[in-house]
């Protein structure tokens, strides 16, 4: 084989083999554990840019991150990640986060119409 076409031939492999396995892992429960503990894309940007500066294991603001931890709670159990959305509901629902204290400062913190709209259906939902 021709040296230039080494290259494109072992990525074309390596595609079909990461194909493969990826395929099999969706099978297998593993994928189920895999599903569980990641949130949707869109949900996952919400957070990150309205809630996890105050709610991760790092944050200073200790109040907030003892009552939830986004890290623990991607990591933790499909049971305790229910528990756990019931209780986002209720504050979306409240219109209690963020903290209107925190908005006075940063207005642009606020969820806005459609971010509060993805997140109420995904804490609304059973299944992540
Ligand atoms: C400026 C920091 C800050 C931001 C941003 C923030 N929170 Fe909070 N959060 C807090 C604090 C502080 C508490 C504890 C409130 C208390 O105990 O009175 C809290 C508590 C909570 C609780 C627990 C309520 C309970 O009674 O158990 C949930 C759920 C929550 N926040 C969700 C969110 C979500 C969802 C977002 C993003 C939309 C968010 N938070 C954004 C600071 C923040």
């Amino acid at each position: 084989m021709k040296k230039q076409f080494l290259l494109p031939t072992l990525a074309v492999l390596g595609l079909l083999f990461f194909q493969g396995t990826s395929k099999k892992t969706t099978d297998s429960e593993n994928s189920l554990h895999v599903m569980e503990a990641d949130m949707p894309a869109n949900v996952k940007a919400v957070v990150d840019q309205k809630c996890y500066g105050c709610h991760n294991a790092e944050s200073k603001n200790e109040k907030g991150k003892k009552k939830l931890d986004w890290d623990a709670f991607e990591a933790s159990k499909r049971s305790k990640q229910l528990a756990a959305k019931g209780k986002i509901l209720e504050v979306l629902e409240n219109g209690d986060m963020p903290p209107a204290k925190f908005l006075e400062n940063k207005p642009e913190g606020k969820l806005t119409e459609s971010e509060l709209a993805t997140l109420m259906e995904w804490s609304k939902s059973k299944k992540k």
